[in-house]
């Protein structure tokens, strides 16, 4: 019971990191940016990662490893298997960014970069998409979705 609680406190501060780190990167996007500012992008990319990370390692946790509901609880769940998809999504969409401040966060700092406009839809529609898997977890959780 007690692991349970941690993971799924683990799961739910990874969100709020990853929210976090997300409505940053678009608050500090500018159509054009210093390297300094690109490196300061980066290195909060960086922190996104770890969430993401540690959201996954909870997540994988709570579903297969036994210290909740048993794993065919959302095995079985199409609305779980959506939920993963999503999350799938917010990966891929986050790779072009990730390689993009780690491509021009090096060199002279007050060097100006264009930032191409396609960064900024990408991080609006990732963070889209955390705001729709909560209510995805939640129908999960109470077992909507499950055949009779
Ligand atoms: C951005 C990605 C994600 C978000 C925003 C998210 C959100 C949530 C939320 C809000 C809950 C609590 C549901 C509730 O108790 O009502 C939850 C639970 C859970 N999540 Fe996630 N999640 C994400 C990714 C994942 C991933 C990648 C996995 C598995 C690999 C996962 C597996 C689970 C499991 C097993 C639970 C427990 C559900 C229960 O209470 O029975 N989540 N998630």
């Amino acid at each position: 019971m007690t692991l349970e609680l941690l993971l799924r406190y683990l799961h739910f501060v990874s969100i709020f990191a990853i929210v976090g780190s997300l409505v940053s990167e678009h608050l500090l996007l500018k159509p054009i940016l210093p390297k300094k500012s690109i490196d300061l992008l980066s290195k909060i990319d960086g922190i996104y990662g770890l969430a993401v990370l540690s959201l996954l390692g909870a997540g994988l946790t709570l579903w297969l490893g036994g210290h909740g509901k048993p794993t065919e609880f959302y095995s079985e769940n199409p609305i779980f298997h959506f939920k993963l998809g999503l999350f799938v999504g917010i990966g891929l969409l986050s790779i072009y960014p990730t390689v993009f401040f780690i491509k021009n966060r090096k060199g002279d700092p007050e060097e100006i970069v264009t930032v191409p406009r396609v960064i900024f839809w990408m991080i609006r529609i990732e963070l889209v998409l955390v705001f729709l898997i909560p209510i995805l977890a939640g129908l999960m959780a109470k077992g909507i979705g499950l055949g009779s």
